[in-house]
């Protein structure tokens, strides 16, 4: 298998482009705009790193890549309406997205808003109709798994972490914490997935999730060292933005050198996780290096 990772996330970007139109409405009538921006805030871009994760994990276990490609749409959902809201004025209040104007620009506040809440509730109706799985069981595992990953002991958790930090002094730990719940809480549950679909024994369920923990924490340690060395140009997103906002990351306190040491350290230590898989893993090994060389 010699096929770059670049070459493997394009293949999926394309994949994941065509079945999320599919599930996205386009109406016409008082509720088009809304229709509209859910399609604006999903579709044309962004690297679908965490679908990736989703069919990678499924491929681990012989899942029907039918299944795979319904639950990677539905995490995908999540995490374009997590972008919705985070650039909100209320929030971290960003003008560019995906190398476009975000949401709440190319439309209006209310309407990004309601953008943000369909697609979270779109995903959660994917993932409860039987195509996705045969078994009643296993549907109800996903959402479960989404909502708590989603919810206030999850991504929405973190978010408001991560606002309440601004300004704030926070340690190491401190500082894990909130970017295990940001970001790592939804790439754990697209590397689980795979898991749950294929009906795995709880110890490699655990071990995709160990491998999820790095390399959450690494990729937003990456992200952070994007914001501070990166370019809007290559990043699709304004930078030099954490630390205009006082934002608590791994980058303000332990400087550029030793975070990008700490994140080349948790994507190695998220790859030696996969040893159990031999080589059908690969991919995933591949993806650990990556995500901390990435440039956007
Ligand atoms: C950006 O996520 C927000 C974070 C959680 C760091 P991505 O870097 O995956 O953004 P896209 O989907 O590729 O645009
Ligand atoms: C966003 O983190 C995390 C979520 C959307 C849950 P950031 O605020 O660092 O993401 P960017 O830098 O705006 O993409
Ligand atoms: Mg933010
Ligand atoms: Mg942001
Ligand atoms: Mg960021």
């Amino acid at each position: 298998m010699n096929e770059t990772i670049e070459a493997a996330l394009a293949a999926n970007a394309a994949r994941i482009e065509a079945a999320l139109e599919a599930f996205l409405p386009k109406g016409d009538g008082y509720e088009a705009a809304l229709h509209e921006a859910m399609r604006y805030a999903s579709l044309g871009g962004g690297k679908r790193i965490r679908p990736f994760l989703v069919m990678e994990t499924a491929g681990l276990f012989g899942v029907d890549e039918a299944c795979a490609l319904r639950v990677a749409c539905a995490i995908e959902l999540v995490h374009c309406y997590s972008l919705v809201h985070d650039d909100l004025p209320a929030m971290d209040d960003d003008d560019l997205r995906r190398g476009r104007p975000t949401v709440h620009k190319a439309f209006d506040e209310a309407t990004a808003i309601l953008a943000g809440d369909a697609l979270l509730t779109r995903a959660f109706e994917i993932l409860s109709q039987p195509l996705t799985h045969g078994d009643a069981g296993v549907r109800a595992d996903l959402v479960l798994a989404l909502a708590i990953a989603s919810g206030a002991e999850g991504m929405c958790g973190g978010q408001m972490m991560d606002l309440a930090a601004e300004g704030q002094d926070l340690d190491i730990g401190e500082i894990t914490r909130l970017q295990r719940l940001k970001t790592g809480a939804l790439i754990g549950f697209a590397a689980q997935s795979g898991a749950i679909l294929g009906k795995a024994p709880a110890h490699m369920r655990h071990t995709l999730v160990a491998f999820a923990h790095d390399l959450g924490l690494a990729f937003q340690i990456a992200d952070d060292l994007i914001d501070v060395e990166g370019s809007a140009v290559d990043a699709g997103k304004a930078t030099g933005k954490d630390q205009a906002r006082g934002k608590a990351t791994f980058v303000s306190i332990l400087g550029v050198e030793r975070a990008r040491a700490q994140a080349q350290l948790l994507a190695d230590q998220a790859a030696r996780h996969l040893d159990m898989f031999d080589s059908k893993a690969d991919r995933l090994r591949r993806l650990a290096r990556w995500v901390v060389q990435r440039r956007n």
